[in-house]
């Protein structure tokens, strides 16, 4: 067996999955706020292009992508964050941000070279790291901190360490916590790394969840050395779909492309159609908007009663709730899982994630507020208890 693999921990929302399934069997009705995976309707005109783009001979769908996606793509980024992406050289599709986020680095890190370094931040997204061990690469985590924003500071790290950097991911707005870099920030960050000639990757798929200004993107500040990774699962709802792109400097972009064909990530044609006019369409984006911010204030009602402290929510839908000193964030879950609600406690997402648990806002609506009531109640007699 893989060495790498051997030294993995289990994918963290595996282990919440088992408990879900225990829990299920005993009949507990369960509200899981644990994966990010809101359960809205698809919108019907996303379901009906894909049924009618359904072919009757099927083919092997290209690596490059059907030009018309990347067309769309290259429209919306444009309109959004007032950037030129060329769809020819500039643009891939790929099946969900995910996979390309995991292989990224079997393509861009060379593991016996010195400088095979892989830096972000923890907490963070779990994927940042095990494609960094499956590529070979060393991972290089460092500790976001409240008081710094939860921003990954590059700036703070020792000349060797970033001379000795292949890749940085950063992600804003950030799960879980979801913090914010302002523009400002993603000029630093890129400008360090082109000092050193790191590639910057920016995994942006949550910049279309706000409830304020919209986020900016890292190819605003600019292309060289930089790559963003973009997905339908949050903006239009399409988990299932397995739909993304990734974008940036056109030789990264097209050395990605040369040797993704190897990975059999593909995104079949009909699935690309459906995707072209879920870029080209944001009314469904702003309902979704709409309808986390309805989930939003419900938890921010709850959350001052209890008086749990979170960041603000001004993007994403994950909450990042501090517990009172001293309780464990496993025993707070493990406590709000007996009465059917799933939560993540933080060090699901790295050492940084201690003290915290995150919700993602996935329950509809009706739910959301049915937990609450449940919450307050189990909230109280788990502080009682450990009081
Ligand atoms: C930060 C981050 N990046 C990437 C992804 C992957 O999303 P997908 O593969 O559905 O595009 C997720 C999913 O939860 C995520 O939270």
């Amino acid at each position: 067996m893989n060495r790498k693999i051997r030294e993995l921990k289990p994918y963290p929302m595996d282990r919440l999955v088992k408990a879900k399934e225990e829990l299920r069997k005993k009949g507990v009705k369960i509200y899981d706020f644990g994966t990010g995976d809101p359960k809205e309707p698809t919108a019907p005109f996303i379901r009906e292009t894909l049924k009618a783009s359904v072919p009757e001979v099927s083919q092997y769908p290209t690596v490059k992508g059907k030009r018309e996606l990347r067309e769309a793509i290259a429209k919306w980024f444009k309109n959004r964050f007032n950037v030129e992406l060329d769809p020819e050289r500039e643009v891939i599709p790929s099946s969900g941000s995910k996979e390309a986020i995991f292989h990224f680095p079997l393509v861009f890190v060379d593991g016996d070279s010195g400088k095979r370094k892989v830096v972000f931040g923890t907490p963070a997204y779990p994927v940042y790291e095990r494609g960094t061990l499956f590529a070979g690469g060393e991972p290089f985590k460092v500790k976001l901190k409240e008081e710094e924003n939860f921003l990954l500071r590059l700036d703070k790290l020792p000349k060797s360490i970033l001379e000795e950097t292949a890749l940085v991911w950063i992600n804003y707005p950030h799960n879980p916590t979801g913090a914010l870099a302002p523009l400002s920030y993603l000029r630093d960050t890129y400008d360090l790394c082109r000092e050193y000639g790191i590639i910057l990757c920016s995994d942006e798929c949550y910049t279309e969840i706000y409830f304020q200004e919209p986020p900016p993107s890292l190819l605003q500040v600019g292309k060289e050395g930089a790559v963003v990774f973009h997905s339908l699962s949050k903006r239009s709802g399409l988990t299932g779909y397995r739909s993304g792109f990734v974008a940036g400097d056109k030789e990264i972009i097209q050395t990605y492309l040369k040797y993704r064909s190897s990975f059999g990530v593909a995104s079949p044609d009909f699935i690309q159609e459906a995707a072209r006019v879920a870029w080209l369409d944001e009314a469904h984006v702003r309902e979704r908007r709409e309808v986390f911010k309805e989930k939003k204030e419900v938890f921010e009602e709850l959350f001052k009663e209890l008086n749990l402290k979170h960041l603000p929510v001004k993007a994403t839908f994950y909450f990042w709730v501090r517990l009172p000193e001293g309780v464990s964030s496993q025993d707070y879950a493990l406590h709000l899982l007996k009465y059917g609600i799933v939560i993540s406690p933080g060090e699901f997402f790295g050492e940084g994630g201690e003290g915290y648990f995150r919700i993602a806002l996935v329950p509809s609506v009706k739910e959301c507020k049915e937990a609450a009531a449940i919450w307050k109640r189990a909230h109280r007699e788990f502080m009682e208890k450990v009081s």
